[in-house]
């Protein structure tokens, strides 16, 4: 039987076609198919293969609690093992999967995330001082600056403060490389090239930037792990942590183990972060009482000294508006599980080989979840709980983002530190439209601002 015979209708367009509407306008591409379709439709794309994509909040609580066997991301994800390298946890699944997962955990939660606090705080202040005054300048860079200093400092232990820098000449040419890495991977329609080309052809092909770019970083992290392996150099980072772990024959991580759990983390930690920071002051500073209940609450729970961790529980407005700016401008619009056999779920049949997607995008506009969608509420959060089928921009189930309450967390010590600190403006006509950039949604302009004042 042919597998696609059984899907849910979608686009009838060519492969190419609906590739090409849906590169630069995911948004409104898969809108337009759940107005056309309704909310189970097929999608084709060039080079990605065959997508149902699933709008039903029923249908993605099934698959967050799917069984893993049953369901692969890793599968999905295969395109990112050249960059990210074959034994991430990105590109794993089932046993191999848990067992990486379990590694990364500890040092992204609980006390020691909320150890992270003050850098997160430090490295803001530092940025700030550095802005820009009395002219506009796009934010998103800055904010890239502040999530890729902390996920160094939290995953390698370095960057934080100079003098405790063994070597940052090295730190620095790690930032920049990474800097170029992102700049190179903008390139339009370079996702699609990663998609198709095979991966050991991808790794040899020197003569693009991006992959260029990638072997340098590799280097560079291979030279700082081996020195760490060889050195027993202890530390609380997540790679104190995976050396500390042992397989189960008892042996430790080696060198390309720890590079690719290291590459994951530095790649999946910060862009996304610094995306989705952008969005939030980009629906804040769009709306002036938004702005003045966030500043006003602040200014009843952080004291001169900046925000601290215990204060984070008692801002429960800024909480709300993170909520729902993530929600309204979902950075990663839909999560993918490839079916391994035949599955029933939400009532329907799917063959083995095609790729199930719970669409964040679109439940997160479901007028019977949120009503009036399209506009910022951020009092919805306050009002009520929304599970974890309902609200998902970190995806979910198993492969629940490791990071997610690692990016809560430093987005709201970004903006309690933001808004205590400076008075941000929009300049007068600026606009941020929705484009895709690699996976992420980004804002075009990279959110233009300017600093009217400091507090
Ligand atoms: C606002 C920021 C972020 C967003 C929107 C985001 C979003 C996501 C999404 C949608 C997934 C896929 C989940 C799924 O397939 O169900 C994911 C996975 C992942 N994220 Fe994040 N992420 C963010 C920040 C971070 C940070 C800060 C880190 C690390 C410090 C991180 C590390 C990871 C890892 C390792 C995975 C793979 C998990 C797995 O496959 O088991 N992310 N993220």
């Amino acid at each position: 039987m042919d597998p696609s015979a059984v899907l849910p209708p979608g686009p009838g367009e060519s492969v190419w076609t609906q590739l090409w509407r849906y590169v630069p306008r995911p948004g409104e591409f898969l809108e337009r198919c759940r107005r056309d379709h309704g909310d189970r439709f097929t999608v084709r794309l060039a080079g990605f293969g065959t997508f149902v994509m699933l709008a039903r909040p029923s249908a993605v609580l099934e698959v967050f609690r799917g069984d893993p066997t049953a369901l692969h991301s890793g599968e999905a994800n295969r395109f990112l093992a050249a960059i990210v390298g074959s034994r991430s946890v990105l590109v794993l699944d089932e046993a191999a999967h848990a067992d990486q997962r379990r590694a990364l955990v500890p040092a992204l939660h609980g006390e020691r995330m909320r150890a992270h606090v003050d850098s997160m705080r430090r490295a803001t202040e530092e940025s700030i001082a550095n802005w820009p005054r009395g002219a506009p300048f796009p934010l998103e860079p800055r904010l890239r600056e502040i999530t890729l200093r902390t996920i160094l400092e939290v995953v390698l232990g370095i960057g934080g403060r100079a003098a405790d820098d063994p070597a940052p000449a090295r730190t620095e040419r790690l930032r920049r490389d990474i800097g170029l890495l992102l700049a190179y991977s903008r390139v339009p329609f370079a996702i699609v090239l990663a998609q198709i080309t095979p991966h050991r052809l991808l790794k040899r092909l020197s003569f693009l930037p991006y992959y260029r770019e990638l072997r340098r970083i590799d280097a560079t992290l291979r030279e700082l792990l081996r020195e760490r392996r060889d050195h027993r150099v202890a530390g609380d980072d997540v790679v104190a942590d995976l050396l500390r772990a042992r397989r189960t024959d008892g042996t430790m991580a080696d060198v390309e183990e720890l590079r690719d759990a290291v590459m994951t983390l530095l790649l999946a930690g910060h862009d996304t972060t610094a995306v989705a920071l952008a969005w939030v002051f980009e629906q804040v500073l769009e709306r002036p009482a938004v702005h003045a209940a966030l500043r006003a609450e602040l200014g009843r729970v952080v004291g001169e000294e900046g925000v601290r961790a215990e204060q984070l529980p008692r801002l429960a407005y800024l909480d709300a508006v993170v909520h729902e700016a993530l929600r309204i401008r979902t950075v990663v619009p839909f999560v993918t599980r490839r079916v391994m056999r035949p599955l029933r779920v939400d009532g329907h049949d799917y063959p083995a080989g095609v790729h199930i997607c719970p669409c964040s995008h679109l439940v997160h506009r479901d007028p019977d979840l949120y009503p009036e969608p399209e506009s910022f509420r951020a009092e919805r959060f306050l009002e009520r709980r929304f599970g974890p089928h309902e609200w998902f921009p970190f995806g979910g189930g198993d492969r629940l983002c490791t990071g997610m309450a690692f990016a809560l967390t430093q987005m709201k010590v970004v903006i309690a530190t933001v808004l205590s600190r400076v008075d941000l403006r929009r300049p007068a006509g600026a606009r941020s439209r929705v484009v895709r950039r690699g996976v992420l949604m980004a804002p075009s302009d990279g959110v233009q601002v300017e600093v009217a004042g400091t507090s």
